[in-house]
C-alpha cells in the first residue's frame, strides 16, 4: 500500500517570504507524504516536495503574466495543480485549456492535480453526475492510460466555506469518478487512481475521507496555512 498524499495548497498566501519559510519550516513528516502548493514567486525559495498551483501550456513567448510548466520543471517543481475551481471560476479556464495545461506537464514529467467538482447550483439542479463526467471526458481527452493524473474531487459549494462533504456523499463521489475512469481506461488504471478529497478538509474529518471513504490523499486549502493542524492531517 502506498502512502496516502496531503497537499497544502496556500492559495495566495502568505503575504511575505518570511512568512512562507516560517510555515514550510514548520511541516514535518508523517504517515502521510505531503506536499506543498505556495504561490509561485516562493517556489525557488523552499527546499522541499512542492507544487505549483498553476501553469502556462506555452514553453516560452509572448503571454504576459504566465508561467510556463518548463519553468516549474526547470525549478525543481514535482506537482502542478490543474483546473482548480478558483482558476475556472475568476480565470475562466475551461476545460479545453485543461486538457492542454495537463498534455504540457505531463510532457515534461511533471504531476498534475487535477481538480473537479460541481458547484452549489449545479448540485441543487442535480447536475453533479454530469459536471463530474464532462471534466473527467474533457479534461482528459487524449491522455493515454499510463499517464493518468492526479485527480482531486473538490466539491466547490465546500471550499472554503467549512461545510465539509459528507463521507458517504464523498465515497459515492470517489467510486463514481473511479467508475469513469474503468470506463474511459479500464478497471487496472481506476484502481491505480491517485484520488484526493479537497473542500474544507482539516484534522477532525481527514481520517474519514482517508480511511473511510476510500480517498488516497486530500487537497487542503485553509488548513494548510496552519503547521500544527496541517501536521496533524499529515498523521490522521
Ligand atoms: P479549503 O480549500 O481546504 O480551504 O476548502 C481547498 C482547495 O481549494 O483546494
Amino acid at each position: 500500500m502506498s502512502k496516502n498524499l496531503i497537499v497544502g495548497n496556500w492559495k495566495m498566501n502568505p503575504e511575505s517570504l518570511k512568512e512562507a519559510q516560517k510555515l514550510f519550516n514548520s511541516i514535518k513528516s508523517g504517515k502521510s507524504d505531503f506536499v506543498v502548493c505556495p504561490p509561485f514567486v516562493y517556489l525557488s525559495s523552499l527546499k522541499g516536495k512542492l507544487g505549483a498551483q498553476n501553469c502556462f501550456y506555452e514553453d516560452k513567448g509572448a503571454y504576459t503574466g504566465e508561467v510556463s510548466a518548463s519553468m516549474l520543471k526547470n525549478l525543481g517543481c514535482e506537482y502542478v495543480i490543474i483546473g482548480h475551481s478558483e482558476r475556472r471560476q475568476y480565470f475562466k479556464e475551461d476545460n479545453e485549456m485543461v486538457n492542454k495545461k495537463i498534455k504540457k506537464a505531463l510532457s515534461l514529467g511533471l504531476k498534475p492535480i487535477v481538480c473537479i467538482g460541481e458547484t452549489q447550483q449545479e448540485r441543487e439542479e442535480e447536475k453533479t453526475d454530469q459536471i463530474i463526467q464532462d471534466e473527467i471526458m474533457y479534461g482528459l481527452e487524449g491522455i493515454p492510460a499510463t499517464k493518468v493524473p492526479i485527480i482531486a474531487y473538490e466539491p466547490i459549494w465546500a471550499i472554503g466555506t467549512g461545510n465539509a462533504c459528507d463521507v458517504e456523499e464523498a465515497q459515492r463521489m470517489g467510486l463514481l469518478i473511479r467508475k469513469i475512469i474503468s470506463k474511459t481506461y479500464n478497471l487496472s488504471v481506476s484502481k491505480k487512481l491517485c484520488l484526493l478529497y479537497g473542500g474544507s478538509a482539516n484534522s477532525t474529518n481527514a481520517s474519514g475521507y482517508l480511511n473511510e471513504a476510500g480517498f488516497n490523499g486530500l487537497l487542503v486549502g485553509g488548513a494548510s496555512l496552519k503547521a500544527d493542524e496541517f501536521n496533524k492531517i499529515i498523521n490522521a
